[in-house]
């Protein structure tokens, strides 16, 4: 059971056969996701919301992601493992970027960094990848970008966003990248850029005509109860397996049900009886 690496990811668009990732926060999940065949995981700054309770992936920091990460690596043996870079990270200066991005592969064991935006991020990726760093872009809907974006929506719907994308995805190849992510593009764009360049595509919310699919691992399995967006397929809804699960337990622990006798240890009847 060999482990995937950049250039195998590669070798698939080449082959056309389509690159699966999901996100992973810790151990116990990436090794279920690594045994169920997952190509890559991503330690995502998703986990900022999924993971930590915030309402945006802003307050995410370097030791967040290096301690996820690292129990990520743990877990997973197969999967090629890629952290994102959190916010502020990346972006004051190549040589902070640089440093940032080699702490992942130095203290983690991940495979691979990601990091959000274009050609204003290009020198960055070309300096990491020159110092044997392998990045993975994101282009489309940022999240760390949100209140420049003004908003979670759809991104590149006329012709000047569209041709801006079209010409950062090639930006992100020339300068290094071994994949991008696409974030809420539409199908057809995400489509025609994936044609266009050598690198594969990974889409979240950008249609089938992407190299490959990402989703948020909570959201594939229906983790949390609430807002779902459109781009989501949620295969199962634990967050109700979960609830029923609790509610039964603290009933039996109540009605005394639980534990039983099953659960219990004995003790011979000598030993009570000596007892005083
Ligand atoms: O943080 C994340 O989970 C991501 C994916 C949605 C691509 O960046
Ligand atoms: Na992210």
């Amino acid at each position: 059971n060999k482990r995937i690496n950049t250039a195998a990811i590669r070798e698939k668009k080449a082959k056309g056969e389509v690159i699966t990732m999901l996100t992973a926060y810790d151990a116990a999940f990436a090794r279920l996701l690594d045994e169920a065949g997952v190509d890559m995981l991503l330690v995502g700054d998703s986990l900022g919301n999924t993971m930590l309770g915030y309402d945006s992936t802003l307050p995410v920091t370097m030791e967040d992601m290096l301690h996820h990460t690292r129990a990520v690596c743990r877990g997973a043996s197969h999967s090629l493992v890629v952290a994102d870079m959190p916010f502020m990270s990346y972006q004051v200066s190549i040589e902070e970027a640089l440093r940032n991005a080699g702490r992942f592969l130095k203290e983690t064991g991940a495979q691979a960094v990601k990091l959000e935006g274009g050609k204003e991020v290009a020198p960055a990726v070309k300096a990491m990848t020159a110092a044997g760093i392998p990045v993975v872009g994101h282009l489309g809907l940022t999240p760390q970008s949100v209140h420049q974006l003004g908003g979670f929506k759809v991104q590149g719907k006329d012709v000047a966003a569209a041709q801006r994308l079209m010409d950062d995805a090639r930006s992100l190849e020339e300068a290094g990248a071994f994949a991008v992510v696409l974030e809420c593009v539409p199908a057809p764009l995400a489509t025609k850029v994936s044609q266009t360049l050598a690198i594969p595509t990974i889409g979240i919310g950008a249609g089938n005509g992407c190299d490959g699919q990402v989703l948020v691992i909570h959201d594939v399995l229906g983790l949390l109860p609430g807002f779902k967006p459109k781009f989501v397929k949620a295969y199962r809804t634990l967050h109700t397996e979960v609830s029923a699960a609790v509610r039964e337990y603290i009933d039996e622990v109540k009605t005394r049900q639980f534990p039983g006798p099953e659960h219990s240890f004995a003790l011979a009847d000598e030993v009570l009886e000596k007892l005083y």
